[in-house]
């Protein structure tokens, strides 16, 4: 089983035309597909639309949360409650395209712990991402560098395997969950597929300088982590050995 997991918050407009997108992807797919909508308290009616979607789709359900709003601990969240042996995290905005999940998958079966969709490996492309977005990300990846080779680390769209990811501990709210897991798991049979990131097309970006500064935090963290558990694999298998596949955007 495939739990894909998708975090919302205030995405009314975007939720139903993705879940369809993801309901057509599930008919070519011989994997069985769970789907998580985990919400954070939308006040948009995104639940209602998710909801009726879900069960017109027959895909999953929606995990509604309380308590302070938080993207990683959502997704952290659905991590938990999900039953697939791999689990796919993606934004609700329409940005990540569900097309590309049964290649990521594909990698995952393959061998790979966790297949990144990348913004940042060659045969990417973003559309209409404002420059000072690019710049932003682009600094945020960069200073990832030290803890880890994967160029898109602050990805929102991955797949992973199930074990892999399931025993990541609790951190700080505000956290980037890939580079944290990334990071904490020691994953390095790790690969990038590159995609069309597409900017969203409704609704408003949840970026804000305090993300901007939790993220600063968590490389402290991390690095502070790394030095005190130093990452060691077998001879031959290099960390820095990421693997990049060119698949098809269609
Ligand atoms: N449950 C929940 N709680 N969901 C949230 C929250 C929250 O507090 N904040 C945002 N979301 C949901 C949004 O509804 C959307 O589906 C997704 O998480 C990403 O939020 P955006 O507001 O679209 O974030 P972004 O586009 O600035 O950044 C995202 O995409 C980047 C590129 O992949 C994030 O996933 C980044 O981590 C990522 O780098
Ligand atoms: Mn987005």
């Amino acid at each position: 089983m495939f739990t894909l997991v998708i975090p919302t918050y205030n995405e009314r407009l975007t939720i139903e035309p993705l879940l369809d997108r993801v309901a057509a992807v599930r008919l070519g797919w011989p994997e069985e597909l769970e789907v998580l909508v985990m919400d954070d308290g939308s006040t948009d009616g995104t639940i209602a639309a998710a909801e009726a979607a879900l069960a017109r789709l027959r895909l999953g359900r929606v995990v509604q949360r309380h308590g302070q709003p938080d993207l990683a601990q959502a997704v952290l969240e659905g991590i938990r409650q999900a039953r697939g042996e791999m689990i796919g995290v993606m934004d609700a905005d329409l940005s990540h395209p569900p097309e590309l999940l049964p290649s990521l998958a594909k990698a995952v079966q393959a061998g790979q712990d966790v297949v990144v969709a990348s913004r940042y490996v060659s045969g990417a492309c973003i559309q209409t991402f404002a420059a000072w977005r690019w710049a932003l990300s682009r600094l945020a990846n960069w200073l990832a560098r030290p803890l880890t080779p994967v160029a898109d680390a602050t990805s929102g769209y991955f797949v992973a395997r199930a074990e892999v990811v399931r025993s990541i501990a609790p951190a700080p709210r505000g956290f980037k969950i890939l580079l944290e897991i990334l990071v904490t798991q020691c994953v390095h049979r790790v690969q990038e597929v590159p995609y069309q990131f597409t900017e969203r097309a409704a609704g408003q970006s949840k970026l804000r300088w305090s993300v901007c500064a939790s993220y600063g935090a968590q490389l402290l963290r991390l690095g502070w982590h790394r030095l005190r558990h130093p990452c060691r694999h077998r001879r031959g298998a290099s960390p820095r050995s990421v693997s990049m596949t060119h698949a098809s955007f269609s």
